[in-house]
């Protein structure tokens, strides 16, 4: 049992049934909650299944909005697709707070992607290097055809750099070539470049009179584009006199405010089991926002973290700094993003996602998906500093253990008043509901509000 031959060839139908069937308890019910899931515009469904392979039904997110980030002057609502309970929230009350306080200023400091061609040649390295203009001319013209319509829109290949490796293995070299791909994140045309050159610089050396013997093989390990793209850059940041610190938090005055959140960055610059968590809580923003508008989270992440360990220790993405009595906030980080191409157009709410933030361009879209990591870090440190990160997430917390016991709206705000100042767990909610419901039956005429908890 659980094995089976030519999978991918059943039909959907035949997929759903097998795995039910297959795994799960109640075969019959899993079937039904499967195309309970499915589109019921046959059409927007044929669109899904087409993302993936072997697709059975689809896995919904929340997909949310973040309003009110004033970002370079320009109100933004921003859209989310997360399922974290609280992150939301944070970036919308983080938003709010700096639309007052001058708004998320950005700067774009980069937008070069990167691609390589590893390949293995035995012969003296010098020589390679002697030939490289001729090769790259060669390589050049041959993707013409691929560049055009790049070119046309202000991109194309930017440089092509050969890296000798042979010291730490045999033989082995790479052409690094770099790429300004505008609005589209690039992979494809990076990819379709790379393997490109690889057929060309492979018939150069075979066909070259001066390479003679073993210097006429070349053999292309692989050719592929880096998800590191440390010169793709964005720096997002806000600031403020200290004086306008002055309400983070009941009971501390701006300066303390700004002092603990400076430590704060500060040892997550220091320390890296911190600094994860720290980033992690950037990427709460960053990849929700990336994910709603139909980009690849994960090579977004995957740049990141190197990023962050770009010295050699991983850190903080995010600094912050104290000076004259100007506090400031700011994010440095590496983004390939595209509004044009993948699944941006195709998804139907990544493509209205992009109608919501007005269309950007992959640099403004860069701007704002900064801004929002800035703003979640904000969020998440200023609650560190202040009331502890538990209130409010316990909060949210509390909301989806009442959901999931099914409480009316009267019982969740009954439940709700009894945790203000005690610890939520689900047991604790579940007697607590229980208890609550249970005296509505007991004694419905002495109490209106229980008694209306009865009757729902
Ligand atoms: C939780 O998803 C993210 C935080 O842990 C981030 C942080 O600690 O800075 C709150």
């Amino acid at each position: 049992m659980g094995g089976v031959a030519g999978f991918s060839k059943f039909s959907k139908e035949e997929k759903l049934q097998w795995i039910a069937a297959q795994f799960t308890q109640d075969p019959e019910q899993a079937v039904a909650l499967l195309q309970g899931f499915w589109h019921e515009d046959a059409e927007v469904q044929r669109i899904f299944d087409g993302f993936s392979e072997n697709t059975i039904s689809n896995f919904f997110l929340p997909f949310g909005i973040a309003p009110n980030f004033l970002i370079d002057g320009q109100l933004h609502a921003v859209p989310m697709v997360i399922e974290e309970s609280s992150v939301v929230a944070a970036a919308a009350s983080a938003a709010k707070f700096w639309q007052t306080r001058g708004g998320f200023k950005t700067k774009i400091i980069n937008t070069i992607k990167l691609g390589q061609l590893h390949f293995s040649w035995s012969g003296p390295t010098e020589k390679l290097r002697r030939y490289l203009p001729e090769i790259k001319s060669e390589l050049l013209n041959d993707v013409q055809h691929l560049t055009l319509n790049m070119e046309k829109r202000g991109g194309g290949i930017l440089d092509i750099e050969l890296l000798d490796f042979t010291a730490q293995e045999p033989n082995y070299f790479q052409l690094k070539v770099s790429f300004e791909t505008c609005d589209s994140m690039g992979a494809n045309f990076i990819n379709s470049i790379l393997e490109a050159f690889g057929h060309r610089i492979q018939r150069f050396v075979a066909d070259h009179p001066d390479f003679i013997g073993a210097e006429r093989q070349l053999t292309v390990i692989m050719a592929i584009l880096s998800n590191y793209t440390p010169d793709c850059l964005v720096r997002a940041m806000v600031s403020c006199p200290i004086e306008k610190l002055n309400k983070v938090a009941e009971g501390m005055d701006g300066v303390r405010f700004a002092e603990k959140f400076y430590t704060a960055v500060r040892i997550a610059q220091l320390d890296t089991y911190r600094a994860v968590t720290h980033n992690k809580g950037i990427f709460n923003g960053i990849d929700a926002v990336v994910l709603a508008t139909g980009n690849d989270f994960r090579a977004v992440e995957a740049c990141g973290h190197a990023y962050a360990a770009r010295d050699g220790q991983y850190r903080s993405l995010s600094n912050c700094s104290i000076d004259d009595g100007l506090f400031r906030f700011w994010l440095d980080i590496p983004l390939a993003l595209g509004t044009v191409g993948g699944l941006t157009k195709l998804h139907p709410l990544a493509k209205l996602s992009l109608e919501v933030l007005r269309q950007p361009s992959a640099q403004q879209l860069m701007s704002i998906v900064a801004a929002m990591g800035l703003a979640q870090n904000f969020a998440a440190v200023r609650s560190l500093v202040t009331t502890g990160i538990q209130k409010g997430h316990m909060k949210m917390h509390l909301m989806n253990i009442l959901n999931h016991l099914e409480a009316s709206e009267q019982e969740a705000h009954w439940i709700a008043q009894q945790f203000t100042d005690q610890a939520v767990s689900f047991s604790a909610v579940r007697d607590q509901l229980a208890e609550l419901r249970q005296k509505a039956v007991d004694a419905p005429i002495e109490n209106g509000a229980i008694a209306k908890i009865k009757n729902r």
